[in-house]
């Protein structure tokens, strides 16, 4: 196949995710041959820094010989085998690993196939273990600018008008508190104090609050002060409705640690992972949860089924996929990954920096391994997100703002020249406008 063949079949067949289809009448697709490392490379040879690490999944790499070793070797032992009333060793060597890795007192795991899927089973599980309890708590608390996946439970606890509004008719009602608009103490407490008004007032309708722990990652990058989660903490537990935390996008040492929680030294009761799980190498998910929570599920078999949660997904817990999340796991720890990262995430700072002398750039922040910060003076039909896609693409990043907000969130193995290469891309490109 040559890039032009695969462009051109491609817009025959495809109807791609998060684009309106048209703009290809002008703006080409890249096809992409092979990846390895943090480059993907075309069918000319022509390479990209993948430095969003392809919708923040990619952690280590593309085509990590470590992981791959360890899923070829699981391929001709078992592909997939259904996980109810069957088990297999990846799914139970991997849930047991995650007990020990995640905050004390997350002890049960609960699998799924995707970040969505993953919300879904936390928002149903929580509502049911009420539901188990007697009680009938139909309402959900999410924060203003948040995004927790597009399938209708997650959608409806998003705030992402741009994905969610043409659907508002058919979702379900939530409820919403303010976000923590910035990095400061401050806000996290403005925060606080208008979620304690909502919980004071409606608690007993709320089955949990659903928060993305540090940094909301679709709601433009939107980075906030740990303070917020361990607040958050004592107020869900103070009204007694679960705290689900989103690490989705930023599990598996995204923020400096492993865990985003880990900031605020604090448990949820529900955890929901994915993306970085595997590496980014195979869809999967995982819901932790607390052993109180498990209990309430507990019981006699009942022919209806009102107790039990008869929730699956025909891929939950496939086991190649478990196999790239234990690799995954294991290679964080053998290469010291977390630790090695804050020499690059001190690098990432200098780096951001330099854009403060940038007449068309604000609101420079940084959480770990994600940089960010906003173009201003342009209007949202400019479009400006896309000139720098564009830019960057040509000269060989792969960068995909939101909106008018540029950010960075490269695979973990980068070296220090290759992100050197990523932030005088970008720099260029906004110089460029
Ligand atoms: C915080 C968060 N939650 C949930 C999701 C949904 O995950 P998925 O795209 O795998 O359904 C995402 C996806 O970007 C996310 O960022």
């Amino acid at each position: 196949m040559t890039n032009e063949q695969l462009k051109q079949e491609d817009l025959k067949y495809i109807f791609h995710p998060c684009t309106q289809m048209k703009d290809h009448e002008t703006l080409p697709m890249t096809p992409i041959k092979k990846g390895k490392g943090v480059y993907l490379e075309d069918f000319d040879g022509n390479k990209y820094i993948d430095a969003i690490s392809s919708w923040w999944v990619n952690t280590l790499g593309h085509s990590n010989e470590f992981i791959n070793e360890k899923i070829k070797a699981q391929l001709d032992d078992l592909e997939h085998v259904l996980l109810a009333g069957f088990t297999h060793a990846p799914a139970v060597k991997l849930a047991k690993k995650l007990v020990e890795i995640t905050p004390k007192g997350l002890d049960k795991v609960f699998f799924a196939d995707n970040g969505s899927s993953g919300i879904e089973v936390a928002l149903k599980m929580s509502f049911h273990y009420f539901r188990n309890k007697g009680e009938v708590r139909p309402y959900f608390v999410s924060l203003e600018n948040s995004y927790h996946g597009e399938t209708m439970g997650a959608l409806s606890v998003s705030d992402m008008g741009l994905y969610k509004d043409i659907y508002n008719p058919m979702l379900i009602e939530t409820l919403q508190a303010k976000a923590p608009s910035n990095q400061t103490i401050h806000e996290a407490n403005l925060a606080l104090e208008d979620m304690e008004k909502l919980l004071k007032k409606r608690a007993n309708e709320i089955s949990a609050v659903i928060v993305e722990p540090l940094l909301q990652c679709a709601g433009l990058m939107n980075m906030y002060h740990p303070y917020y989660i361990t607040g958050l903490r004592e107020l869900c537990t103070k009204y007694g409705v679960f705290m689900i935390a989103d690490e989705v996008a930023v599990g598996f040492g995204r923020t400096g640690k492993l865990f985003a929680v880990e900031h605020a030294n604090i448990t949820p009761d529900f955890m929901v992972m994915s993306k970085g799980l595997t590496a980014g190498y195979l869809p999967l998910s995982i819901v932790m949860l607390t052993s109180h929570i498990y209990d309430a599920f507990y019981c006699e078999y009942d022919v209806k089924g009102t107790k039990a949660f008869l929730h699956s997904h025909s891929y939950t817990g496939n086991p190649l996929a478990c196999t790239a999340a234990l690799a995954s796991i294991e290679y964080l720890e053998k290469f010291n990954i977390i630790e090695e990262n804050q020499e690059k995430i001190e690098f990432i700072s200098k780096q951001l920096k330099r854009f403060e002398n940038l007449p068309n750039v604000e609101n420079i922040r940084q959480i770990g391994m994600v940089g960010a910060f906003d173009l201003k003076g342009y209007k949202s039909e400019d479009r400006i997100g896309l000139e720098v896609y564009k830019y960057a693409l040509s000269k060989g990043v792969l960068l995909r703002p939101l909106a008018n907000v540029i950010y960075f969130m490269t695979p973990y193995v980068i070296t220090k020249d290759e992100l050197k290469k990523v932030f005088d891309v970008a720099y260029d490109a906004i110089k460029l406008l």
